[in-house]
This record gives C-alpha cells, structure tokens and sequence, in this order.
C-alpha cells in the first residue's frame, strides 16, 4: 500500500500505527525481522530537516537503511519524468518515501513505483507529520473529550490534521482567513469520521474550548513570493500569549520549521505550554510505525 494521505490507513490500521510507535519507542518491541537490510529511496526536491533525518535514522534503527535523492543529485533534475523514476527506483529499493512540489507527482510516482510509496510533504498532504501529531496528542491527554484548534492556514498539514484527527475521534475547531481556507475535498472526508470538524474564520472561536492550539507557517515552501500578501492577510492569526490566554491553559503545537514573529511568538515556543519538541522528537516514532506497516 500507499501512504498518500493520512487516510489511506483505515482507522484500526491507524490506531496500529501509532500503536507500533509507541511501543518501539518504549523499547517494549523489537523491530519485526524483515525490515533487517531493507532499503528506503528518499526523493527530495524540497528541503527538509526532519523528515529526512527521521526516516534515515529510522530505517537504520529498524535494521535497514535509506538512500538520499536530493533531486538535483539524481537524473530527474537533468528532466528524466517522475514515472521513469519511479520505476527505475522499484527495481532496487523497498519503498520510496518523496517529498515533492505537486501533489500530481505524487500521484504519479505511487502509479509508476510498484513498491510502497510513502508521502514525505506534497502541496496537499503531509500524512508523516499527522502519524507523529496524533502520537504526540496521544501522550499529551490522549484523544477523548480532546479538542484541537487549528489557526492559521489551510494547507498541506492543517488539510492532512483534520482527517487524521477526525480518524481517531479528535475534535477540531479551525480557523483561516478568509481566502486561505482548507481544499474542500479535506474538510469532507474529515466529516465521514467521527471526531468533529469545525471550519471558521475567527481565531478566537477556534481557541475557545481548546486543548491544543496547533499552527504551521503562513509562507509554505514555494509560496516565498507570496510572503508580503500573505502575512498582511494573516494579521489576527497569530499564536501569542494574548490568543493563548483566551484558553484554558491549552498546550501548543507547530510542525515546525517555524517562523517567529510570524504564526508564532518566540515566547509561547519558548513557553511552558509547548508539545513542539516533543512533537519534532515523535517524528522518528511515527516513521518507525509507518516503515513497519508499509514495509
Ligand atoms: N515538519 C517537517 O516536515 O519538517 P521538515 O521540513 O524539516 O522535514
Ligand atoms: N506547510 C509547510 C510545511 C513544512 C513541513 C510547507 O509546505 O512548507
């Protein structure tokens, strides 16, 4: 199977997942022999600091290893397509995990590759980041009666969050403004699980009765141009202590790389109420979990 979205999993397979996770975390699991000399192709043509990092230390530490393909060091830099790629690297490797520009070549690459294809960051989805959200939430207050607040904007993670959070019966109340709102195509599929979506446009709201408030950069990766547009159109939406205190001492959340000043305040990152790092750490975890299912 592929993992392009978070909900490619269903939900028992999910809650194994995370399951998996946490026990290779607690060292209550050895890793399941097959994984021993297997081999993750890591295609990149966007940076990354964990995402690399995590599945390359996670397949060491499941007894396998990974390849890096930074784009430019590889023949689709030069032009070779996606689809040759893809089948070229199913010839050597176990699995390729990519992190890609389009969402359309992600979707390419998991037709044309004929071993597991697992989603590292597209413009839609970024299914890895919500194995170790969820993983996080679930140590922090695990998942009952739990409501996380999303503001800011409505992309690639926040779309991913609220179907993975909806999955395993978290409640979400979102907030983005106006004209940055979640692909509707999301916001549905969410719906059809049983924790509840909200989708607004007033941070406060959003905030209200939250456990968790969770942001992610206003200027995602290739949006650079839009930087002056998008932080005028997100005044209002930032988390800082004045949003923070509208809460009942509710916990942050951000998927990192962060930029302060922007989405978020120095001091609430630097503040007694973050998960990030803990959040940044379970990156590891989750992949663990993922390469054990896929693999
Ligand atoms: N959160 C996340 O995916 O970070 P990187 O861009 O550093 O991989
Ligand atoms: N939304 C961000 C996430 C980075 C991990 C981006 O796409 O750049």
């Amino acid at each position: 199977m592929n993992l392009i979205d978070i909900d490619d999993f269903d939900v028992p397979q999910l809650h194994r997942v995370l399951d998996t996770a946490a026990a290779l975390k607690a060292g209550e699991e050895e890793p399941p022999a097959r994984l021993a000399g297997a081999s993750l192709g890591m295609l990149f043509e966007r940076p990354s600091t964990r995402t690399r990092v995590s599945f390359e230390v996670g397949m060491t530490e499941l007894g396998g290893h990974a390849v890096f393909l930074g784009k430019d060091d590889i023949q689709l830099g030069r032009g070779e397509p996606i689809k040759d790629t893809a089948r070229a690297l199913s010839g050597y490797v176990d699995g390729v995990m990519a992190r890609v520009k389009t969402h359309e070549d992600m979707l390419e690459l998991a037709e044309y590759a004929d071993v597991p294809v697992i989603n590292g960051l597209s413009s839609e989805a970024h299914p890895a980041q919500i194995v170790a959200d969820l993983l996080t939430i679930r140590e922090h207050c695990g998942f009952e009666d739990t409501t996380v607040a999303w503001v800011g904007d409505g992309n690639n993670v926040g779309a991913s969050f609220l179907v993975g959070a909806a999955m395993v019966g978290l409640d979400v109340a979102a907030a983005t403004p106006e004209g940055y709102e979640f692909n509707p195509d999301a916001v549905e599929r969410a719906a059809a699980y049983d924790g509840e979506i909200t989708v607004g446009h007033d941070p406060d709201a959003a905030v209200a009765d939250a456990d968790i408030v969770y942001t992610d950069v206003w200027v995602s990766m290739g949006e650079e141009e839009q930087r002056e547009e998008k932080v005028a159109d997100f005044a209002g939406f930032q988390l800082n202590a004045e949003l923070l205190a509208k809460t009942d001492d509710a916990a942050v959340m951000h998927c990192l790389p962060a930029h302060r000043g922007e989405e978020i305040t120095d001091d609430v990152m630097e503040s007694e109420r973050e998960l990030i790092w803990a959040q940044a750490e379970n990156r590891l975890h989750g992949q663990k979990g993922i390469l054990v299912e896929l693999l």
